[in-house]
């Protein structure tokens, strides 16, 4: 019997197969019966906390319509509008404050990015301790590492349009060009779940843009148990050849830390520009997706749109851009049902 009740979100790779296919199912349910599922009343009078340090279109419109949508109320919070004690600077601490958001609301939802960071890992460690005061699930909304509600809406999308089974399809991840300077989060989610699920996982990037080497390593293990296949390759043929899926996206290099601590943000980000600059052909084009078995193409969204995609294959027909977005909705409901919903 699963019981996710009381369980945070950190990461899919936390959760168990039986886990995820339970959160898959129900999310399937809730968009096959969006304003009429039995548990739609079950944040009746409840708060969810949304704990936002940077920027979000998809996860803040997402989160607030998944709370309404489950009868409770998602509240948007900034650290700008608290006293939280850093580094620099005196005031409350982790553990203070999850301890008095845990008397407010059933759940506490945190995003927090490179810029608002001084070293990779540093996101991750601020999610785990506000999990290890807080009684309430702590959900990731997207940190330096992960991306777990984007993972599962990926899959979710998969199984829309390639069959619930989604063993042997090959997956393609491959970085794109653009001028938004990624985090890693989404890409390494989106590896490590589809190499959870069987899936055989291409990952392709020039080189310098390799990705956390403990997630690699995870990759290989979770291929290994599920049957899958995980490759890295640096060629764009190899990578677009007869895969099922794409998903194109931008991401920086490791370097990026060193250089926002030593030159600021703007420094950091402009020297990332100038170097994805080279790489011309790393754009997803109708050419590339030719090379493919008729290949869907998804994106996490925002989309660099000419730079990691071109307008052609995001907007084309075989785009599932929109269904993914989408999708972050139905699984946030479900995820919100099964970890903080009235039993
Ligand atoms: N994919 C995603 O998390 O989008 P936002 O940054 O707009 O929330």
């Amino acid at each position: 019997m699963v019981d996710l009740h009381g369980r945070d979100l950190l990461c899919t790779q936390d959760w168990s197969i039986e886990e995820l296919e339970k959160t898959l199912d129900l999310a399937f349910e809730m968009k096959a019966n969006r304003y009429d599922h039995p548990l739609n009343n079950c944040l009746d009078r409840r708060t969810f906390f949304m704990f936002f340090y940077n920027p979000s279109v998809r996860t803040r419109q997402s989160f607030e319509a998944a709370a309404t949508e489950l009868g409770g109320h998602a509240q948007f919070l900034e650290p700008k509008s608290m006293r939280l004690k850093s580094a620099k600077t005196a005031g409350e601490t982790i553990e203070d404050a999850a301890h008095v958001m845990s008397r407010y609301a059933v759940g506490i939802g945190i995003r927090i990015l490179e810029t608002a960071l001084e070293h990779y890992g540093q996101g991750h460690e601020l999610l785990q301790e506000y999990a290890q005061y807080a009684s309430v699930p702590i959900i990731s909304m997207a940190h330096d590492k992960y991306h777990p509600c984007q993972g599962l809406a990926d899959v979710m999308g998969y199984r829309m349009h390639g069959g619930k089974n989604l063993k042997g399809k090959k997956f393609l991840q491959v970085w794109g060009k653009g001028a938004l300077v990624r985090s890693w989060c989404s890409v390494q989610e989106s590896i490590l779940i589809n190499t959870r699920f069987g899936m055989d996982v291409t990952l392709a990037h020039p080189p310098g843009y390799d990705l956390d080497p403990e997630v690699i390593k995870m990759c290989e293990e979770n291929a290994a148990a599920s049957g899958g296949n995980f490759e890295i390759v640096h060629d764009l043929e190899e990578g677009y050849d007869g895969a099922d899926f794409v998903y194109s996206r931008n991401w920086m290099t490791s370097g990026f830390y060193g250089e926002m601590q030593k030159n600021g943000v703007d420094a950091a980000k402009k020297k990332e520009i100038e170097l994805a600059a080279k790489y011309d052909d790393w754009i997803t084009t109708k050419d590339w997706m030719s090379k493919t078995n008729d290949a869907f193409f998804t994106h996490c969204g925002p989309v660099d749109r000419n730079a990691e995609v071109t307008d052609e294959v995001c907007s084309g027909s075989k785009s599932i851009v929109y269904d993914v977005a989408e999708n972050r909705l139905h699984v946030q409901k479900a995820i919100m049902a099964l970890t903080m919903g009235k039993k």
